[in-house]
């Protein structure tokens, strides 16, 4: 694990970007999987400008698999996974719908939703970049404490997660349940990023990055992938001093 501290959200932001760019220069296809969520808003608003003055880049090339969604919700939700994706990543880099793979987390049929996951995964995989966040009980995804599995999976999400959801949506959504890639899934990419940005996770970031490997905070076992490079501003390093 590789972990890089940076003066604020916009330079973190900016070298996550420019890293990810690098990793796409290669111009071989790829099976990306990055995270919803507000942390890496800037970091994709940054790598759609790169890509833009950038014409190595054949975004034609690149596949993508949705990491989580929130059971209930779908693209017409804003807040939701996949409005989030489109709004910041897709939409902008103009990334053709028959390459994205979202979980569809209105389906009645939630099981069947994971384990088609786990056939595009399988069929276009593994990961080749990860970008990840980390919520503010260590999870991944939705790979809550205490209910790590390997593969895609719905998830009873904990009183924390529903808690912090509220920032995305506005109203009352009664969100319950999530469906996630699992660990296995996570760990088996080539290549992961951790973004983390902010004081309100600078407690979890000590606990995932130097605490004990433990299923209670998912994101630790991330210290056993030899390819994670963790891009954090300095407020949600500021933990991280005493080592
Ligand atoms: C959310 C999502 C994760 C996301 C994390 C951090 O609930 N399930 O995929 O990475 O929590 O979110 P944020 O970046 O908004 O802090």
């Amino acid at each position: 694990m590789e972990i890089n501290i940076y003066n604020d959200y916009k330079q973190m932001s900016n070298k996550a970007a420019n890293f990810i760019i690098n990793f796409l220069q290669s111009g071989q296809e790829m099976l990306l999987c990055f995270a919803a969520g507000d942390t890496p808003i800037k970091t994709y608003q940054y790598l759609k400008e790169a890509i833009d003055k950038n014409n190595n880049i054949n975004t034609d090339q690149l596949k993508f698999v949705s990491l989580d969604e929130w059971i209930g919700l779908n693209e017409k939700d804003k807040g939701s996974c996949e409005n989030y994706l489109n709004k910041y990543l897709f939409k902008p880099l103009e990334i053709k719908a028959q390459n994205i793979h979202f979980f569809d987390a209105c389906a009645n049929n939630l099981k069947e939703e994971c384990l088609q996951s786990d056939r595009y995964i399988s069929a276009n995989g593994p990961i080749d970049l990860l970008v990840l966040g980390i919520g503010l009980n260590g999870h991944i995804g939705f790979n809550e404490p205490g209910t790590v599995k390997d593969f895609s999976h719905i998830v009873k999400l904990d009183s924390i997660t529903k808690s912090v959801s509220k920032k995305y949506f506005s109203g009352k959504r009664g969100i319950n349940r999530g469906i996630t890639l699992g660990l296995k899934q996570i760990m088996g990419a080539k290549n992961i990023i951790l973004l983390a940005s902010g004081k309100k996770k600078a407690e979890i970031i000590y606990k995932a990055l130097v605490g004990q490997i433990t299923k209670e905070i998912p994101a630790s076992i991330l210290q056993e992938h030899e390819n994670c490079y963790v891009f954090l501003d300095k407020k949600a390093a500021s933990g991280l001093k005493t080592i």
